[in-house]
C-alpha cells in the first residue's frame, strides 16, 4: 500500500500527466460578472475600494457586459445605484428605474447574454437595511411586497433570473408566486441561501453606497458560526422553490459550501464577496502576491469544494487567462 511501492509523485513529473489527474477545471462559463449600474450616460467611476471595478451608467455597462460575453462569460448580475434613497425604498421597484433601465438595454443589445438581477431593497433605502425598518426593527412580512414588486418589474423588463439577497423568511415562496402569477413560470430564482453576516462586503457597501446607517444586519443575515442552520436555509429555500442557492462569502465559507454540496441536489452557486476580491487586489498592489495565481487559485477551490458557479469581480480576468 505505502511507500516505497507508492509513490504519489510519480503523476506529478509532467504537465501532460498533470493534466490527466486534473480532478477541477475551470472555465469562463463558470462565471457570474456582478455589475454596479447607476444613472448618467458615459459614466464609469472607478470603485475606489474595489480597483478595477466601476458604477457604470448603462450605455457603458452595456459595453462592458458586451466584452464579458466576449470572453465566454455566460451571465451578469446587476446591482442598481440610484440618485435618490428613501425610508422605503421605493426605487427598487419603480419601472424606470436604474436596473429596469440596463435589463432592457442588455436584452436588446448583448443578446445571449443572461441577465440576473439582486433583488434587495439595501440599495435604495435610506436607512441601508436590507427591509423596511419600523422602530428600529426590520420587519419580514412587511419587506416582503416590496421584494415581490422588484422581482415583478425585473421580469417585465426582461430579466431571465432574479437572485433575492435580503433574507427575509418567505421571500422565495412570496416572489415564486409573484412570477407565477405574472406569467412567468419559466423564470429561475438564484437563491442567496446561506448569506453571512460578514465583514467581506465592506467594499461593496462602498461601492453601493448602502452601509446601514444603524446598527448591523445580524437580526437578518446569518451568523458566521453556524453550519447546520445555512443548511436548514438551504433546505427552505429549495422548499419554497429556490433553483440555485447561493453561499456568500465563499472562501471563508468553503465548509458551508461542501456541506451544502453533500446535502442537496440542486446547482449551488458561491460569491467571491466584495472583501475577497480586494484583499487580493490589495496584496498584489503592495507586491506581496502574484494577482492572477491568487485569482485562480481562490476560484479553483471553491469549484473544488463544490460550487458549480462563481459570482467573482475576478470574472474578465479570469476568463483571460483561461482562454490564453
Ligand atoms: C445586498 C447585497 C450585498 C452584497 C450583495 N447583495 C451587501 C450586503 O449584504 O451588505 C455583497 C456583495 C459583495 O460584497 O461583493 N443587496
Amino acid at each position: 500500500m505505502a511507500f516505497p511501492r507508492h509513490r504519489l509523485r510519480r503523476l506529478r513529473q509532467q504537465e501532460p500527466l498533470r493534466r490527466l489527474v486534473r480532478e477541477t477545471w475551470l472555465t469562463a462559463s463558470d462565471f457570474i460578472y456582478p455589475m454596479f449600474v447607476t444613472t448618467g450616460k458615459s459614466r464609469k467611476d472607478e470603485i475606489a475600494s474595489m480597483p478595477g471595478q466601476y458604477r457604470f451608467s448603462v450605455d457603458l455597462a452595456v459595453k462592458e457586459a458586451a466584452e464579458a460575453k466576449r470572453l465566454g462569460i455566460p451571465a451578469v448580475i446587476l446591482f442598481g445605484v440610484p440618485d435618490s434613497k428613501d425610508e422605503k425604498g421605493t426605487g427598487a421597484y419603480d419601472p424606470a428605474g436604474i436596473v429596469p433601465q440596463a435589463v432592457r438595454a442588455l436584452k436588446e443589445q448583448v443578446p445571449d447574454l443572461l441577465v440576473i438581477t439582486d433583488v434587495c431593497i439595501d440599495e435604495y433605502t435610506s436607512h441601508g437595511h436590507c427591509g423596511l425598518v419600523k422602530d428600529g426593527r426590520i420587519l419580514n412580512d412587511e419587506t416582503l411586497d416590496c421584494l415581490t414588486a422588484m422581482a415583478r418589474v425585473h421580469a417585465e423588463a426582461g430579466a431571465d433570473m432574479v437572485a433575492p439577497s435580503d433574507m427575509m423568511d418567505g421571500r422565495v415562496l412570496a416572489i415564486r408566486n409573484e412570477l407565477d402569477r405574472g406569467g412567468f413560470t419559466e423564470l429561475p430564482i438564484m437563491a442567496y441561501a446561506a448569506k453571512f453576516a460578514s465583514c467581506f462586503y465592506a467594499p461593496f457597501r462602498d461601492a453601493a453606497q448602502s452601509s446601514p446607517k444603524f446598527g448591523d444586519r445580524q437580526s437578518y443575515q446569518m451568523d458566521p458560526a453556524n453550519v447546520r442552520e445555512a443548511l436548514r436555509e438551504i433546505r427552505s429555500d429549495i422548499q419554497e422553490g429556490a433553483d440555485i442557492v447561493m453561499v456568500k462569502p465563499a472562501l471563508p465559507y468553503l465548509d458551508i459550501i461542501a456541506a451544502a454540496r453533500a446535502n442537496t441536489t440542486v446547482p449551488i452557486a458561491a460569491y467571491q464577496v466584495s472583501g475577497e476580491y480586494s484583499m487580493i487586489k490589495a496584496a498584489a498592489h503592495a507586491g506581496w502576491l502574484d494577482e492572477s495565481r491568487a485569482m485562480l487559485e481562490s476560484l479553483l477551490a471553491i469549484k473544488r469544494a463544490g460550487a458549480d458557479m462563481m459570482l467573482t469581480y475576478f470574472a474578465k480576468d479570469a476568463a483571460r487567462l483561461l482562454n490564453s
